[in-house]
């Protein structure tokens, strides 16, 4: 149930609102249905354990982004697109290079895609015609850029994309030059499959409002990537890899787990405001996490997790506290031996997919988002100059 908060002004007038705008209802949407009881998440329409198993990011994203799965021409024409606007122009390239050493990678992604925007001359262009190719550049461009300020930051030259692999390969491939076996490669796509639309979570809702004002769309992306950095929602992904790795032994998990609970420390990639049963999402990447610790020799993470998870069922279960898609993610990412550092913008590689199917759909239908607060300052003062303070 809703948090409600019931409030009076200094008028002696009441008001109730959702604490956190929890369960209102901003606008209507047809591109993600979630069930937070039964754990159950469709991307329009279909479930999201088919679209794992039997889809690719490519695919997807052309499926949020249009409304209908591709054909066979549309989708090899989308994936050709998709490859051509791989490449970062040398402008963005240059600035990369400014800043490359000076930031971490999430604040470094958000300050390029809004550089993205002063260097398109087309950038206030609202046209459906022109956002469409736009969110498609973006999707493309956006693992070219965190792969290549990981290897600015490494002190390394950014590898170019190669246009024989798909999405996941490719970005893989352009972390260390080395092309990633099938299975590390399917499951990499598998995990932007998951990341990739979540409804009116923070970022979405965030990038939805801004363009709501017909800004632009690289305004609400960059927008949408500030707020998912924060631990609370997509920054949780690197705070589970920072707990894994201080519990460091499976014997403590116990004694660091509970410790944290006491002092009402959240414990990472668990709760989800919408969810109060498992995440689907967790239990696919759960598996992977399984496998890959299996096929790397490496179980300790994932015995680990697997131990966090028993105990906070054992502790919060019951308040319908369950690993969320950020639990089992970090394990997988680790696993498949990609920097902790690079976790939260590689969730932004898969959203971004997301956001911009809502700057498409906001669009579509516009209306200014605009809500209001409750004031509860004064209402009678007067200016006091400055001498009589
Ligand atoms: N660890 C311990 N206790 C928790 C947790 C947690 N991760 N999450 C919620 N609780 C408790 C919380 O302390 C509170 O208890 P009480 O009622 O006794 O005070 C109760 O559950 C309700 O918590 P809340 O913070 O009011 O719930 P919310 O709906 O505002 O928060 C959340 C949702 C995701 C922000 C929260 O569960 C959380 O902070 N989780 C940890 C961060 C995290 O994993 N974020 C990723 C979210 S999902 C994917 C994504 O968006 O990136």
């Amino acid at each position: 149930m809703p948090k409600i908060c019931k409030v009076t002004d200094k008028l002696g007038r009441t008001f109730e609102y959702n604490e956190g705008l929890e369960g209102v209802i901003a606008t209507s949407s047809e591109i993600c249905f979630i069930d937070g009881e039964k754990g159950k998440l469709l991307y329009r329409g279909i479930p999201i354990e088919q679209l794992a198993e039997h889809s690719t990011f490519e695919e997807t994203s052309f499926f949020l982004l249009y409304g209908h799965l591709p054909s066979r021409d549309e989708l090899e024409a989308y994936e050709s697109r998709l490859k051509s606007y791989r490449p970062i122009t040398g402008e963005i390239l240059e600035f990369a290079r400014k800043l490359g050493s000076l930031a971490k990678p999430m604040h470094l992604l958000r300050t390029i895609v809004s550089a993205a925007g002063v260097f398109d001359p087309d950038a206030d262009n609202n046209s459906i015609e022109r956002n469409a190719a736009r969110a498609e550049e973006l999707i493309a461009l956006f693992p070219t850029i965190v792969a290549a300020l990981q290897r600015l930051q490494q002190g390394k030259e950014p590898i170019a994309p190669n246009p024989d692999l798909g999405h996941a390969a490719n970005f893989l491939y352009m972390l260390n030059g080395e092309q990633p076996n099938d299975y590390a490669a399917r499951v990499f796509d598998i995990c932007l499959i998951l990341h990739a639309e979540h409804g009116f979570n923070a970022s979405t809702f965030t990038a939805r409002a801004v363009i709501s004002t017909l800004t632009d769309m690289y305004s609400a992306v960059t927008a949408a990537i500030g707020s998912l950095k924060g631990p609370l929602h997509g920054g949780a992904n690197e705070g589970v890899m920072h707990l894994l790795n201080e519990i460091g032994e499976i014997e403590r998990t116990e004694e660091v787990v509970l410790e944290k609970l006491r002092t009402k420390t959240k414990i990472m990639g668990f709760g989800h405001r919408v969810y109060k049963a498992l995440d689907p999402r967790a239990k696919i990447l759960m598996q992977f996490s399984e496998k890959l610790a299996q096929l790397t020799g490496n179980e300790k993470y994932y015995n680990i997790s697997k131990k966090v998870e028993e105990i906070m069922a054992r502790e919060v279960g019951a308040k319908g506290i369950y690993p969320n898609v950020d639990f089992f993610s970090a394990s997988v990412y680790h696993y498949l031996g990609i920097d902790t550092s690079l976790f939260t913008p590689i969730f932004a590689v898969s959203r971004v997919s997301g956001w911009t199917a809502h700057v498409l759909e906001q669009l579509h239908n516009n209306r200014l988002l605009r809500p209001r607060a409750v004031y509860l300052g004064e209402f009678d003062r007067s200016y006091i100059p400055m001498s009589e303070r």
